[in-house]
């Protein structure tokens, strides 16, 4: 979605700002644009560009000074994406300049009143309106004025705003978009993703909804949108700034998903209890009294998170015998759904700050459930909105397409359906036999990451595919959603994932030499069941690409990955399907970093 970066100092402000959004470009955006000034400078400076940052970075012209700046990448929702439609947006007299990520609801209102009162508009964005009000304002400070419009604001904002008349500072607000502070050594920073600011600080504030802050080049102040004091408390972000560059891969896809054996690590290490053949999980705030009194569990997501959320559920039920289900946040939080308090709700987010999800826990929290939140990004909305959780430690993830963070979070809810099983009725040795599998993992993974290679050739064979379908039974099931969401993410390729139970009830007839099938074979209590499905297609000229724990002869090719133990199946079976859905993407010469039309994180609705 959009990015915003800002900065205060005495540093040349331009170069600093080009590559904070730089390292915001795989958010996902169509155009870019940046606004400077400097204490003794008359006004304000601005350059905007449709099309990437490199695009911006050509038009910035060569004499380009300032110490203070604001910049932002667009995803368009008002208006195409355009030079006018990006943003800085700035009034009729070039005083006032606002950057903003969110949707301002009433835009259309406002509008219409700014219009009957004479303003000009130069876009067709919402953000306009802001400026507009911003420059009308009678008050006497920035923050005042920045205050009194967001009063008549109605819709989600994360806002960037200068004056040439306060050249001394930067005037922030949040309010469903993320809006985090860098704080330097007499040098402010700002951003709406910590990856804009990890190179030159790693001390930050994240703003809370309703809240405010003014950031002047040797000092801050936090306040809310009514103006009291706030205390903001710095925090040290974890993630080092390399941990944002390629390092030597040629996608952060790629690199990405050959760092999931470090990244399951992580996410196990300190957290298994080889005494009582459990796992702890401190973040939870749940104690064991309260764990058995759970009558159901509800998981909540979005995307990949969903289908990760979908395995989870089937661990919690079948290692915790509590019954659980997995429900897309983004329909959930539309259908008033009946909210019960011996239920555990658990939110599911790499960013932590998709806005279905972030909307739906705190629809939750207000009806008074206890949410859980199972999260990548540490301090992010979801995890600070949430009642307990976990972190899922898959380090940051760049690519528009998740894999590593699917990956880890699958790990987290098999260490989560662990607790809750050995609070309840799992036996010590299938805690035991559990944990020896879970330690299994990053190995385990290293062996299928080395079959690259051959999973290459097989999807090179795919690649010119009109379309695909995925079958999975059960366990099976979500790594087929989740490896067909893949494909048609990167390849644009059409891809259909059924249980293969359906089969029969109608997809069958769409089988046919042209379509292939992937498969999720694995060795488990289904595996005939799974072997019959390929007998039929098979029946109907069908191609067939197995991922099995053994060669299957049905199938036109089989990728082999090593058996665990049968419930924690889905979490390697899902490894190859990324290498698939990557290397088709790769031989149709797409952008695989940044697909089109998505965004990295949704935060809007
Ligand atoms: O940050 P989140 O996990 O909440 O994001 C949810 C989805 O938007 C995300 O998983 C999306 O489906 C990705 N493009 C998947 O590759």
């Amino acid at each position: 979605m959009c990015g915003i970066v800002g900065y205060i100092g005495k540093r040349d402000v331009a170069p600093l700002l080009l590559e904070g959004l730089q390292r915001l470009e795989y958010r996902g955006y169509d155009s870019a644009g940046i606004v400077i000034t400097s204490p003794k400078a008359s006004g304000l400076k601005m350059v905007k560009a449709k099309g990437r940052v490199r695009d911006l970075e050509a038009k910035v012209p060569k004499r380009f000074a300032g110490t203070t700046g604001i910049a932002h990448t667009r995803w368009a929702t008002h208006g195409a994406p355009s030079d006018e439609n990006a943003h800085p947006h700035l009034d009729a007299e070039g005083k006032v300049a606002v950057v903003h990520n969110g949707i301002i609801d009433n835009a259309t209102e406002l509008r219409a009143k700014l219009v009957a009162d004479g303003v000009e508009f130069l876009s067709e964005t919402d953000t306009e309106v802001l400026v507009h009000l911003v420059a009308r304002s009678q008050a006497v400070t920035l923050e005042e004025k920045v205050r009194e419009a967001l009063r008549h604001v109605e819709g989600t904002y994360g806002v960037a705003v200068m004056h040439a008349d306060f050249s001394d500072r930067i005037v922030v607000a949040r309010n469903g978009s993320p809006v985090v502070l860098g704080i330097g050594e007499k040098e402010m920073f700002v951003a709406s993703d910590i990856a804009a600011l990890v190179s030159h600080t790693r001390q930050i504030v994240t703003l809370e909804d309703g809240e405010m802050a003014t950031l002047k080049a040797d000092d801050f102040r936090t306040y809310t949108t009514e103006g009291s004091r706030t205390t903001a408390t710095p925090t040290t972000v974890e993630w080092e700034a390399e941990s944002y560059d390629m390092g030597g891969h040629d996608t952060y896809m790629h690199k990405e998903i050959s760092e999931q054996a470090d990244a399951v690590d992580r996410v196990l290490r300190g957290r298994i209890d080889d005494r009582f053949s459990t796992v702890h999980l401190g973040g939870l705030n749940l104690d064991a009294r309260e764990a058995r009194g759970i009558r159901r569990v509800k998981i909540l997501g979005c995307g990949t998170s969903y289908h990760a959320g979908m395995i989870g559920a089937q661990l919690i039920e079948e290692l915790a015998r509590i019954p659980a289900d997995a429900e897309p946040a983004s329909e959930f939080r539309y259908r008033n759904p009946v909210v019960d308090p011996d239920t555990l709700y658990v939110a599911v987010s790499q960013s932590g700050e998709t806005y279905d999800v972030l909307a739906a826990v705190q629809e939750l929290k207000r009806k008074g459930a206890r949410v859980l939140g199972v999260v990548n990004v540490v301090g992010s909305a979801i995890a600070r909105e949430a009642d307990g959780g976990m972190y899922v430690h898959a380090g940051p993830e760049v690519c528009v397409v998740s894999t590593k963070c699917f990956t880890n979070t699958v790990v987290a809810f098999a260490l989560l359906a662990l607790h809750l099983g050995r609070i309840r009725d799992l036996s010590v040795s299938d805690g035991k036999r559990l944990i020896e599998g879970l330690r299994k993992l990053p190995a385990q993974i290293a062996e299928i990451l080395k079959t690259e290679d051959e999973i290459k050739k097989i999807a090179e064979e795919y690649a010119g595919a009109q379309s695909m379908m995925f079958i999975g039974r059960v366990r099976g099931y979500p790594v087929a959603l989740e490896a067909s969401l893949k494909l048609k993410e990167i390849s644009y390729i059409h891809a259909e994932a059924y249980p293969a139970s359906e089969l029969k009830h109608g997809p069958l007839a769409l089988i046919e030499p042209a379509l292939p099938t992937v498969a999720i074979v694995p060795d488990d209590e289904l595996l005939e069941k799974n072997r019959a499905a390929l007998e039929e297609i098979k029946a109907r000229s069908g191609r067939i690409l197995a991922v099995a724990h053994r060669e299957q002869e049905k199938a036109d090719h089989t990728i082999v990955v090593p058996k665990n133990e049968t419930e924690l199946d889905p979490i390697l079976m899902g490894i190859p399907l990324q290498l698939l859905a990557y290397h088709t993407a790769l031989a149709m010469g797409r952008d695989i970093d940044k697909p089109r039309n998505l965004a990295k994180s949704v935060t809007v609705e």
